[in-house]
């Protein structure tokens, strides 16, 4: 007879964040309403006909697209929450204004990978919460909490509020359990996820990087989702990640503020280590909501050789 526990011998989301996070309540309930948002998007993604082929329905109206319907679904949960004074969102150009006197503002990619959904790879959203009404000036180091939900053959959700990382499973019954406490990342990496990889045509030195993992790593990961190409890394616990600039994205694709800001913190939790080139990701000023930066991610020893390899060049 199998001695795993059923779903309900898991502890919760909400318990975790009790007991183990000690987070304050507000931030509590932002967390879990930003989950209860998280399970409609997975529901969208499986059952509407949204980024398949031929998407006209039975009116030949086009299907809204499903970021855009991530997007109003994580507004509306924000907003229900009263926990938000502000909020920025790949989806739009300014950060949008809720109750100036809550205690929270939440910068997300309501659905990062979109473009993969008729291939049915894995996707995700992925969110980072600060304290007060502004991130415009701040650091991700300045981050309280930072979390993303994967929709892949199972729903995951990491999150990290600096009590290290932790994952949990969706249930049948629709609660996040605890699957996974304290991910960790190791110095050394074995794997390698090669962003945006034609700038190797014009970055000399992100050409060094590939050629030296293709010779010395055994396995290339690599699905063009960065929330699965991340969460590769931390569920393996080990693994490097980049996706740095060339001709046309001079500071590759990803964006500071809903990207590569909620992972570095997640990965710092978790022991690994997020650059931009020469400083952390923890530690780059956020200037405006659309800003992209470099990153190397992951294996700490590892995102050091590759930032030495890009500065050489
Ligand atoms: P989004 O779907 O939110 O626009 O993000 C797509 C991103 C990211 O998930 C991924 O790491 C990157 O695009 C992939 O770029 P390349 O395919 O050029 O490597
Ligand atoms: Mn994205
Ligand atoms: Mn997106």
């Amino acid at each position: 007879m199998s001695t795993m526990p059923t779903s309900s011998a898991r502890m919760s989301l909400n318990e975790h964040l009790i007991t183990n996070a000690k987070v304050e309540d507000n931030l509590r309930h932002l967390m879990l309403d930003i989950a209860r948002a998280a399970k409609y998007i997975q529901r969208a993604i499986r059952t509407t006909e949204a980024g398949l082929a031929g998407t006209v329905n039975q009116f030949g109206e086009e299907q809204i697209k499903l970021d855009v319907l991530s997007n109003e679904c994580i507004a509306r949960h924000l907003e229900e929450s009263r926990q938000v004074a502000s909020y920025a969102s790949e989806e739009e150009d300014m950060v949008i204004e809720l109750n100036s006197k809550a205690p929270y503002s939440v910068a997300f990619d309501p659905l990062d990978g979109s473009s993969l959904v008729d291939v049915n790879f894995a996707i995700g959203s992925i969110f980072g919460i600060y304290k007060g009404k502004e991130m415009i000036g701040k650091t991700p180091r300045e981050q309280v909490a930072a979390l993303y939900v994967i929709y892949g053959p199972r729903t995951l959700l990491v999150y990290a509020a600096s009590n290290g990382t932790h994952e949990f499973i969706l249930n049948d019954v629709g609660e996040f359990t605890l699957l996974r406490e304290n991910l960790g990342i190791a110095d050394e990496a074995k794997t390698f996820s090669p962003g945006n990889s034609s700038a190797v045509s014009d970055n000399a030195g992100y050409k060094k990087v590939l050629d030296t993992w293709l010779a010395e790593k055994p396995n290339m990961r690599y699905s063009g989702c960065m929330v699965s190409d991340m969460h590769h890394v931390l569920s393996k616990g080990q693994g490097v990640f980049a996706n740095v600039g060339g001709k046309k994205y001079p500071e590759g694709k990803l964006r500071l503020l809903f990207e590569c800001g909620p992972f570095a913190h997640l990965f710092a939790q978790a022991g690994g280590s997020t650059s931009n080139g020469t400083a952390s990701i923890l530690d780059v000023k956020i200037t405006s909501v659309d800003q992209r930066t470099p990153i190397v991610a992951g294996s700490t020893k590892e995102v050091t050789k590759v930032c030495e390899m890009l500065k050489a060049s």
